[in-house]
């Protein structure tokens, strides 16, 4: 049998796509899976756009596997090569005209024609499909049901919604993922359920701006995410929910009330804030304030206290003063994030923030973000200093590097090492943190769990 490599680069779309694309191309058998890129006959990779850097990681790796392509057909082997993701939708042909090595390019919204598409490459075409679909822009997500969808641990991506229309002038994204569309409440709820029963614990819905979910709901009306994951919350065999990204600007009453009302939605949130200054946020088009942001904090903090807020920053944005800078320095402290992404501003092609005349120079960029990420990590190691002692749940997932320990997840979502049994995978215990690294946390089973657990294993 063929045997199948993915790679995929970038965000959880992409992993929740790269499984969906293997899903389909190994449920007729058609294909097998391998993690090894030199066995395989056909490789797809699942590229980034987001960043320049992203973008031409996929173009350092199609030189490599150049290398590999001429050695497998020396051998009498044909190797196909795919470009999926957003690089796919963002270059379209000049893929193939700089990387002749490449036989299909395929965007994200094709996805469910890969079968036919790998059949033209296999007849020696060079195949090109980054339509943009009129009708149903979830048909791409067809693979994802009932029969053929296929579980892969303790956790899982969801994809509900796809697709963005706020615009952020340094965004790729409207461009590569398309409109803002919104898959229906019961294709979710059957998704879910059908993870719920292949061992899934903790669902993670995911969507580019996952808070502007609008889908149709049961009754033909529209549901907003607070609403969604209501219906969410009873599957059985569902102990914990999450979502992201979200944006400031679609956090509405409903979901404020879900983190009130559901126990099994987690408290963390990543919500991207980007800079914390008004003229730099109005530069970029993010329709909110500063105020603003700090009021949805505010709200959400009033009625869950101990939510964990994340973040992604952008320093050096086109016009960013050394006062903007302050600013964003500032919101860090008046947050104090559990932890944030930050990235130097990468002018993108085609967004309006790349035309601009007023371009910071990249030593700029490197200092303030060196600046930056000093305090975001000192308020990662706060947040994380601030659990020791304390009890948490942890949702364990997979046996840790050290025999005997486990790995597991702490509902703000750390990463918690714990000398416990296997017989605890996929089940949520508390934990008595003793320890905390820079990224991680360990602790010890609760001394009523661990009692429990060594009764269980003596068979009482
Ligand atoms: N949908 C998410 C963002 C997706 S992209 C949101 O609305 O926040 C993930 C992160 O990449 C963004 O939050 C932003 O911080 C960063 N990013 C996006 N475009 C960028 C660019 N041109 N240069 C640098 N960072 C960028
Ligand atoms: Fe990009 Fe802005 Fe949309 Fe996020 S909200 S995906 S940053 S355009
Ligand atoms: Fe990258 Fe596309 Fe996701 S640009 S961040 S893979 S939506």
């Amino acid at each position: 049998m063929r045997k199948l490599h993915v790679k995929s680069y970038g965000c959880q779309m992409n992993v929740y796509d790269a499984n969906r694309m293997t899903d389909l191309l190994t449920s007729d058998s058609s294909y097998v899976e391998t993690g090894t890129l030199e066995e395989a006959d056909l490789v797809i990779l699942n590229t980034c756009h987001i960043r320049e850097k992203a973008a031409e990681k996929v173009y350092s790796e199609l030189g490599r596997i150049r290398q590999l392509k001429r050695e497998a057909t020396r051998a009498g082997r044909h190797l196909i090569v795919a470009v999926a993701g957003c690089v796919a939708q963002a270059e379209g042909e000049e893929i193939v005209r700089r990387a002749p090595v490449v036989d299909v390019v395929v965007g994200p919204q094709s996805y469910h024609r890969l079968p036919e598409l790998l059949a033209q490459a296999e007849g020696g075409a060079k195949v090109v499909d980054t339509e943009f679909p009129i009708e149903d822009k979830f048909d791409h997500l067809a693979p994802a049901s009932a029969a053929t969808i296929h579980a892969r641990g303790v956790t899982s991506f969801v994809t509900v919604q796809e697709g963005c229309d706020k615009f952020c002038t340094f965004c790729v994204v409207p461009y590569t993922r398309g409109a803002e569309a919104s898959r229906p409440v019961a294709a979710i709820v059957a998704e879910v359920e059908n993870l719920a029963r292949a061992g899934v614990r903790e669902v993670t819905l995911i969507g580019q701006n996952v808070n502007a979910y609008h889908g149709r709901a049961e009754d033909g009306s529209q549901a907003t995410l607070g609403r969604l994951l209501k219906s969410l919350a009873d599957v059985p065999g569902v102990l914990r929910l999450r979502y992201t990204t979200s944006h400031p600007r679609d956090v509405d009453e409903g979901l404020v009330a879900a983190h009130r009302d559901l126990a099994v939605l987690m408290p963390q949130l990543h919500l991207p804030v980007q800079s914390g200054s008004d003229r730099v946020l109005a530069a970029m088009n993010r329709r909110h304030t500063r105020a603003e942001y700090l009021d949805v904090v505010t709200r959400l903090r009033t009625v869950r206290p101990d939510i964990a807020f994340t973040s992604d920053f952008i320093v050096g944005f086109p016009g960013e003063t050394e006062e903007d800078f302050i600013d964003t320095l500032r919101i860090v402290e008046d947050v104090g994030f559990a932890g944030a992404f930050s990235f130097k501003y990468s002018p993108r092609p085609g967004t309006p923030a790349a035309d601009r005349g007023d371009q910071i120079a990249d030593e700029v960029k490197r200092e303030r973000l060196a600046r930056l990420q000093e305090r975001i990590d000192h308020h990662q190691r706060a947040f994380n200093r601030s659990c020791a002692g304390r009890k948490l749940e942890v949702l364990f997932e997979k046996p840790g590097r050290i025999a005997g320990q486990l790995v597991g997840r702490s509902a703000y979502l750390q990463p918690v090492q714990v000398m416990a049994p296997t017989s605890l995978i996929s089940q949520i215990a508390t934990v008595r943190i003793s320890d905390v690294g820079s990224n991680s946390l360990f602790g010890e089973l609760d001394r009523a769990e661990a009692r429990d657990q060594a009764l269980a294993g003596t068979g009482g």
